[in-house]
C-alpha cells in the first residue's frame, strides 16, 4: 500500500489538476526553436503584459532563468550583490561563480532583503573596478521565510542601483505570492527588476517551467544564451499550457495558501519543543526550529514522516521549512498539524 503524505517540503510538488491536464492535453504546439509554438507565444505574451515587460521567455526551470539573466547582464569575472541567503547564492553559486565566472559580494539582508544602504555600501566608493555590475534581490525570499519586499523599499533599492548605473535582477519564483499577500500588482514590483524571472512551477502548480522577462534587447540575448545553455525546448506549448492555466487560475488562490501558513505557524509555535514567531509568516514559507532537544531532530522528522507528512529539513541546524500549496486543503492541514503536535510530544519530551 502506498502512503498519500501531505508533502510539505515545497510547493514545487503539486501535481497538474484535471482541468490544468486537459488544457495541457488540448495544447497547440509547435517547434518552439523556430518561434512556432503559439502556446508558448501566448504565455510569454500574458506573462509580459502581467509584470509590464515588453517581453518573456519561456525557460525550463527557475535556476536556469536567473542563470541567463546573469549571463546576458553581466561579464565573466563581474561581481553580483546579493543577499548572503539568497536561492542563486545558495543553489546557484557553482553555475554562476563556477561555469559562469561571475563572483559574488554578500550583504546580509534583513530576513533577505536588501536595503538601499546595501547597495550603496556594496557599490563602495565609486571605484570602477570593485563595483558590482548586478545587484539582485529575491521576491518572496525563500530563505527568509517567504518574506515580501515592501514596495518602497524594493523601490528605493532599485533607486539606489540606478543612481550607480547597476542593473537590477529580480528572483521572483514566488513573486505571486508577494502579490497576493499584499496587493500589489506584479508589474509593481517587476518594474524594479531590468530582468525578472518568474515561476509556474511552484504556487502556480504547473509540473515545469519559468520565465524571464524584461526589455526586447534582453529578451533577444536570453533566447540566444538559452540554447547555448542547452534550454531551447521543441513543442514546449504543452508544458506552456499549465503554466499559462496557472498563470489564468490559480493567482488568486495563493491567498489560501497563505491563511493555511498563518495556521501552521500558530499551531506550531504554540507547540512545546518547537520555535517559529508566527508574525514572520507572510506568505506560503515558514521555517521552525527546534529548540528542546535538538538533537532529536532527525528522529522528529522521521517520526512525522511515519504519520504521514514530509516536512523539509532547511535553513539551518534542527531546522526544517513547511511550505503550503494547491494540494493541501484544510484536512490535510489539521492532519499535518496533529503529526507535527504528536511527534513533538514523543520525541523532544525528556
Ligand atoms: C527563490 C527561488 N529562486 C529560484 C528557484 C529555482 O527554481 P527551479 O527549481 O525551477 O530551478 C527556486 C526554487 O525553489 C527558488 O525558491
Amino acid at each position: 500500500m502506498t502512503t498519500t503524505y501531505v508533502d510539505l517540503r515545497s510547493d514545487t510538488v503539486t501535481r497538474p489538476t484535471p482541468a490544468m491536464r486537459r488544457a495541457m492535453a488540448e495544447a497547440e504546439v509547435g517547434d518552439d526553436y523556430y518561434g512556432e509554438d503559439p502556446t508558448v507565444r501566448l504565455l510569454e505574451e500574458e506573462t509580459a503584459a502581467v509584470l509590464g515587460k515588453e517581453a518573456a521567455l519561456f525557460v525550463p526551470s527557475g535556476c536556469m532563468g536567473n542563470e541567463i539573466a546573469i549571463a546576458v547582464q553581466t561579464d565573466r569575472g563581474d561581481a553580483i550583490l546579493l543577499d548572503r541567503l539568497s536561492h542563486v547564492a545558495k543553489v546557484e553559486a557553482e553555475a554562476v561563480t563556477g561555469i559562469l565566472g561571475r563572483r559574488f559580494l554578500f550583504c546580509d539582508g534583513d530576513r533577505g532583503r536588501l536595503s538601499p544602504t546595501d547597495v550603496a555600501a556594496g557599490c563602495g566608493n565609486g571605484s570602477e573596478a570593485g563595483r558590482p555590475r548586478l545587484v539582485e534581490v529575491e521576491n518572496t525570499h525563500n530563505w527568509g521565510s517567504g518574506s515580501v519586499y515592501p514596495l518602497e523599499q524594493l523601490r528605493a533599492v532599485a533607486a539606489a542601483a540606478k543612481e550607480r548605473r547597476v542593473p537590477v535582477h529580480l528572483d521572483g519564483a514566488r513573486l505571486w505570492n508577494a502579490s497576493a499577500a499584499t496587493g500589489v500588482p506584479a508589474a509593481d514590483y517587476a518594474v524594479n527588476g531590468d530582468s525578472v524571472m518568474v515561476c509556474y512551477s511552484k504556487g502556480l502548480g504547473a509540473p515545469a517551467g519559468s520565465a524571464i522577462a524584461g526589455s526586447k534587447a534582453f529578451v533577444r540575448e536570453a533566447r540566444r544564451v538559452r540554447k547555448v545553455f542547452g534550454g531551447a525546448m521543441r513543442q514546449a506549448g504543452i508544458l506552456a499550457a499549465g503554466g499559462l492555466h496557472g498563470l489564468r487560475h490559480h493567482r488568486a488562490r495563493l491567498a489560501e495558501d497563505h491563511a493555511r501558513a498563518r495556521r501552521l505557524a500558530e499551531a506550531v509555535a504554540s507547540t512545546p519543543g518547537l520555535s517559529l514567531d508566527p508574525a514572520a509568516i507572510e506568505t506560503n514559507i515558514l521555517i521552525a526550529e527546534v529548540v528542546r532537544r535538538p538533537d532529536r531532530f532527525e528522529d522528529l522528522i522521521a517520526a512525522v514522516k511515519a504519520d504521514g507528512v514530509l516536512l523539509y529539513p532547511f535553513g539551518g541546524p534542527a531546522r526544517f521549512r513547511c511550505v503550503t500549496h494547491l494540494d493541501v486543503d484544510d484536512a490535510a492541514l489539521e492532519r499535518a498539524v496533529a503529526a507535527i503536535r504528536r511527534a513533538a510530544t514523543r520525541v523532544l519530551a525528556g
